[in-house]
This record gives C-alpha cells, sequence and structure tokens, in this order.
C-alpha cells in the first residue's frame, strides 16, 4: 500500500495522519476547506518524506466538492489503497431541549452525510481494484454518550453502523474497514465547539494529559499496516486519565 486520502487534512488528527504516512513515504491527497492550511502542510510534508503530495479543497457537506475531490484523488492515483474519513466536529453543548437547528444539521452533515458521500465515491473504485481501506475516525462518543452531547454522539454512533454495515457489505472483497475511536485529543476540536472561544477550549484539556494527535495518527497506522488476511475493525483509545466519556481524572 502506498498512497492515502485524507479528509479534514488542515487541523488535528487529520493532519497528524498525513505526517505520520508523510514518514512512511506515501503519494499524499489532502482535503479540508481551509486550503491554505493544506498548502502550508503540503511542502512540510515532502520535506517529510512524502512521494508525493496533492492537496485540494473539500467540503464534505457538499456533493459536488466530494465528486471532484475524489475524482481528483482517482485521477492522480488509479490505484489509491486507503481512504481516511476524518472531516468532523461539534458545535456547542445544548441539550436537546435547547439546542440550536442549524448548529445540528452542520454536525449531522459533516460527520454523518460526509463519510456517507465520500463512501460512495471511493468504495466502488475500491471494490472493482479487490483492494483498498476505510478507515473512519469515529469517537468514544461512538461508544457512551453525555449530556450536552446528544447530537454529536448519535453521530459518532452513526459513524460506527456505518463501518459496521460497509463491513457486510464488503465481505468477499479483500476491501477493509476499520474504525479508530479515541477519547479526548488536543486539537482544535473544542475550539471549533466553542465557536473560536480559545481559553474556554484550553480548560477542556486542563489538569490532565489528553491524547496527541500522534497518538490516533499512530492507531491508524497500526491499522492499516496489518497483513492483507488482518482487519482491525476497531481500535478504541483513550488517555491513561479518562476512563469515560464523562469520567477524566484531574490533578487540579
Ligand atoms: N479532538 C477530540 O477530542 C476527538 C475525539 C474523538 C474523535 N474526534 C474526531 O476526530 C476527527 C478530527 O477532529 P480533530 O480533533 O482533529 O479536530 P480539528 O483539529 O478541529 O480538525 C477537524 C478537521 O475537520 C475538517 N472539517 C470540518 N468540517 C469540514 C468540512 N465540512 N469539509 C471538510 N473538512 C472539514 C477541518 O478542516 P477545515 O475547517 O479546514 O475544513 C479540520 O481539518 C473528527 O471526526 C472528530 O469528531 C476528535
Amino acid at each position: 500500500m502506498s498512497s492515502i486520502a485524507i479528509t479534514g487534512a488542515s487541523s488535528g488528527i487529520g493532519k497528524a495522519i498525513a505526517e505520520v504516512y508523510a514518514q512512511k513515504g506515501y503519494d499524499i491527497f489532502l482535503g479540508a476547506r481551509r486550503e491554505e492550511k493544506l498548502q502550508e502542510l503540503s511542502g512540510k510534508l515532502r520535506s517529510m518524506g512524502a512521494k508525493s503530495v496533492h492537496a485540494h479543497r473539500l467540503d464534505v457537506m457538499s456533493d459536488e466538492s466530494v465528486e471532484s475531490w475524489a475524482t481528483a484523488a482517482f485521477k492522480i492515483f488509479p490505484k489509491l489503497d486507503i481512504l481516511v474519513n476524518n472531516a468532523g466536529l461539534v458545535l456547542g453543548t445544548d441539550t436537546i431541549e435547547t439546542g440550536k437547528i442549524d448548529e445540528w444539521s452542520t454536525i449531522f452533515d459533516t460527520n454523518v452525510m460526509g463519510v456517507l458521500r465520500l463512501c460512495r465515491k471511493f468504495v466502488p473504485k475500491f471494490r472493482e481494484q479487490s483492494h483498498g481501506h476505510v478507515v473512519m475516525i469515529g469517537s468514544i462518543s461512538g461508544h457512551h454518550v453525555y449530556e450536552g452531547g446528544g447530537p454529536y454522539c448519535a453521530t459518532k454512533h452513526s459513524v460506527k453502523v456505518l463501518a459496521q454495515t460497509l463491513r457486510l457489505e464488503l465481505n468477499g472483497t479483500s476491501v477493509r474497514v476499520s474504525s479508530v475511536d479515541p477519547g479526548m485529543v488536543e486539537t482544535e476540536f473544542s475550539e471549533v465547539r466553542f465557536h473560536g472561544d480559545r481559553d474556554r477550549a484550553k480548560q477542556v484539556y486542563k489538569g490532565f494529559t489528553p491524547l496527541s494527535p500522534l497518538d490516533v495518527a499512530e492507531a491508524v497506522a497500526f491499522a492499516t499496516s496489518r497483513p492483507a488476511h488482518v482487519n482491525v475493525d476497531e481500535i478504541i483509545i483513550m488517555p491513561t486519565d479518562q476512563a469515560s466519556v464523562s469520567k477524566v481524572h484531574r490533578k487540579n
């Protein structure tokens, strides 16, 4: 395997996955809405050892954008090996009684419809070439729930279900499907959740050591580097101080 397409590569976990695969000498295809971040990252990836790097703007909420991103990916890398469905977000901490419809729409359109749009374009190609690996970046929120996180947890439970369904639908094709489901990772995730409030976002990771994006990227690298007869279905990876989605041991 030597080529990988990563959604949400402009930041956090997606960016770290790109860096890990650059060090492995892969051909890398990046997507996210912030093109300037992708361009910046492309140069770094080349200097880290990537065989080649291509970056195209991607909005997973748009059918047209996904269509053109997937077409470009397969044009450049006709035998693409790995798709990482990483793009995702949460907005706010409202309860179900108080939540905002437009925020819920964005969360579901990104985290669930986005994954479906990408799979619809990439999976037929993987089936046709009799190889390929779909990796979902799920979450511990796909296994547990918490107050103020209902819609986000619903989307990550959905991602888990989509991975399980794909494994059934692709059985016998040699195409693999894995889900890497982290607990708390320090990225721009909380800043996005709190609408740009950096101080509030910092509090989320205070008093304990969260996962780094690299910790998650290394789990993805493990899942995708097993022999062809091995499918890693699911990896749940947590900070040692986090015992569940809502139980975190903080030192102060
Ligand atoms: N951080 C955590 O604690 C944590 C824990 C478990 C799971 N996760 C999951 O990990 C994944 C990555 O999140 P992260 O923690 O790395 O957060 P992040 O630093 O905010 O990165 C999110 C990435 O998703 C991209 N994205 C968001 N909306 C998009 C859209 N409509 N189209 C294309 N790309 C889009 C963003 O790029 P642009 O804004 O440039 O488009 C960015 O590159 C998400 O699926 C998240 O649910 C995170």
